[in-house]
């Protein structure tokens, strides 16, 4: 069996990780398209080096552009790469204009695709992700799915024939180097200027559209984390740097201090110093239940209800309505006393993946 992996953005090429290593652990023939959505070292490189991924066989470099100027190329790229490989299946990951542009150009060349992550929703027809999603599972053959719940969303819109459980792949990236960094085998993550490691801080990230690109939310927002009572490393992507820029926004001012970006096992180390997670990351999230740490999430929905139960995860989509006093003791709130359950399960799906995709091999 022959499988093309597309990639493009950070999130997920820490998905493709397992994949990637699973692939290695098989008989089976894997191949890494790279579109380029994601060009900074700090969003690609890293992730292949730190997580042992093999290097693309093909970089399509498509780089940044309107969401139509982005998917477009990608998709135009991509017809002649698919037509010389011929791969037994394409496999999409996640949500971004990566997964979408894979998906069209496998389908209208009558390749077989499966989409890993299906099923996740927002109930948010304003962000672009969930275009993403809902068209990618609609136009896919073969849908992974990494939740109960995100079945049952491809049950409801009558895609349950395509639908496989088949766990979390960022469970078992995430298990792997937290063990990793527990046991002493990575170094100490590089955090923000002005952030004491040794004291409690919040770890922040910020960077969906809708949270970055209107100047007053993303001001109210930036001020909202200046105004915590506990120092808050806030990790910039390149869009919120971008923007905030455009718009004047300091992001070093209060207790907050803005760094680079992190490499995975230095993010995993940095949540684990923390005392708790601000984000609008879906990863992010999902990483802070599973390390442990109590999130608060500045969106007022997510694809991971599951994190929600017992408060381990909290949506504030405006903080400013809760007050300055209510907003921090929100977000500096302690882990909750409840054992967490295992909604994403076991850390063993990359496997399973490359099972199913053999068994469901189209003839
Ligand atoms: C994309 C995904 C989002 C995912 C996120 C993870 C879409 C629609 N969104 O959002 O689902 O959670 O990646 O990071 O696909 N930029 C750089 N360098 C880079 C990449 C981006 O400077 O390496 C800047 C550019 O100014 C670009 C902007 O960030 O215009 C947005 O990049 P884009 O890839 O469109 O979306 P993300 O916000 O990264």
């Amino acid at each position: 069996m022959k499988v093309v992996s597309v990639v493009g953005a950070r999130p997920q090429l820490v998905k493709l990780a397992p994949i990637a290593a699973a692939f290695a652990n098989s008989e089976h023939e894997h191949v890494i398209v790279h579109t380029g959505q994601h060009y900074d070292a700090d969003l690609s490189d890293v992730f292949f080096s730190g997580l042992g991924i093999p290097d693309p066989a093909v970089h399509l470099g498509v780089g940044s552009g309107s969401h139509g100027v982005q998917t477009g190329n990608i998709l135009a790229a991509l017809d002649s790469v698919f037509t010389a490989e011929r791969p037994d299946w394409v496999l999409v990951y996640g949500d971004t204009n990566s997964t979408l542009a894979g998906a069209v150009s496998a389908v209208k060349l009558h390749l077989p695709v499966a989409h890993l992550e299906a099923g996740l929703r927002s109930f948010n027809r304003r962000m672009p992700e969930e275009h993403n999603r809902i068209l990618t599972d609609h136009a896919a053959d073969l849908l992974l799915a990494p939740t109960e719940e995100a079945i049952r969303h491809l049950a409801a819109e009558g895609l349950s024939g395509r639908a496989v459980l088949v766990g979390d792949v960022m469970v078992d990236v995430c298990l792997r180097i937290r063990d990793g960094v527990l046991a002493g085998q990575h170094p100490t993550p590089v955090l923000p200027e002005g952030i004491d490691a040794d004291a409690p801080y919040l770890l922040a990230t910020l960077h969906r559209a809708e949270n970055t690109d209107d100047p007053e939310r993303l001001a109210g927002l930036v001020e909202a984390l200046a105004g915590l009572s506990l120092p808050v490393a806030l990790l910039a992507h390149p869009r919120l740097l971008a923007r905030a820029e455009e718009y004047g926004i300091k992001l070093n001012q209060g207790s907050l201090h803005a760094g680079r970006p992190l490499p995975y096992a230095a993010m995993v180390a940095a949540v684990l110093g923390s005392v708790g997670v601000v984000t609008d990351s879906g990863g992010l999230q999902k990483e802070a239940y599973l390390l442990g740490r109590p999130c608060t999430t500045l969106r007022p929905e997510t694809e991971w209800p599951e994190t929600l139960v017992d408060d381990w995860n909290r949506l504030v989509p405006e903080p400013g309505r809760l007050g300055p006093d209510g907003w921090s003791a929100t977000a500096t709130r302690p882990a909750p006393a409840a054992e967490r359950t295992t909604p994403y399960g076991d850390g063993q799906a990359a496997v399973r993946v490359v099972q199913v995709l053999q068994e469901r091999l189209p003839s």
